[in-house]
């Protein structure tokens, strides 16, 4: 399973990249808009630092405006995918960058049916938003199962990327539903790494051998 930072914070990125563990990174606008910075300048200076799928959204809304915006951002590096939301415009530009080998992430996917219209688009990401369908009152990750089954049905290549991840949970969650990726944010990915259980036997593991006064070295 492919983890993505979903961030445009670079500094935060810089020390979770140094894991290598970081295998690509999605933004969207509300996450540049937070990040305070020119959009252009935010995607090259991610893109320079992550090897693998930086995602990068249009901010048009009809189809000629997104293969518009869409090409320029595909055009800052060759690890660009252009995220286009769930529309009929959406798709219709998924399909158009689908053809001329431009990679996509269909975002802001709710449904199964939806994220069937995505892949028959030929969309190489879809996107569906695990913690929002929470907040709404579902079950997000049953979207995760449902959307499986159907490309697997279909042998579709698009690639499910879990996103709208809250917690460690649902990336586990998502992992056992067959999720291909899952977009995470940066305090949740460093809850990845901890369990108390892990922190009081190290603990303990160090104690003990203080105790035995040797060293390795
Ligand atoms: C991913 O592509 C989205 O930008 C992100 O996961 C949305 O997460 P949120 O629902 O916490 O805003």
């Amino acid at each position: 399973m492919q983890l993505f930072l979903d961030t445009t914070d670079v500094a935060v990125l810089k020390d979770l990249a140094a894991t290598g563990l970081v295998d690509g990174v999605t933004t969207n606008p509300t996450l540049i808009a937070k990040s305070g910075r020119p959009m252009l300048e935010v995607i090259a200076e991610i893109c320079d630092l992550v090897e693998g799928p930086v995602s990068a959204e249009v901010a048009a809304t009809e189809v000629g405006g997104m293969l518009a915006e869409g090409k320029k951002l595909a055009a800052i590096a060759p690890n660009v995918v252009v995220k286009l939301p769930l529309t009929r415009d959406g798709l219709i530009a998924t399909a158009e960058f689908a053809v001329h080998g431009i990679q996509t992430n269909v975002t802001l996917c709710f449904s199964a049916a939806q994220a069937l219209l995505a892949a028959k688009a030929g969309a190489t990401y879809i996107s569906p938003f695990i913690g929002r369908l929470d907040d709404y009152g579902a079950v997000g990750m049953d979207l995760i199962t449902e959307i499986r089954a159907i490309y697997d049905n279909y042998d579709f290549d698009t690639e499910i990327l879990a996103a709208s991840i809250r917690n460690p949970v649902h990336v586990t969650q998502a992992a056992l539903a067959g999720a291909d990726c899952a977009t995470i944010p940066p305090n949740v990915f460093a809850d990845l790494f901890k369990h108390p259980l892990t922190e009081k036997g190290l603990d303990q593991f160090m104690k003990d051998w203080a105790a035995t006064g040797q060293s390795i070295l």
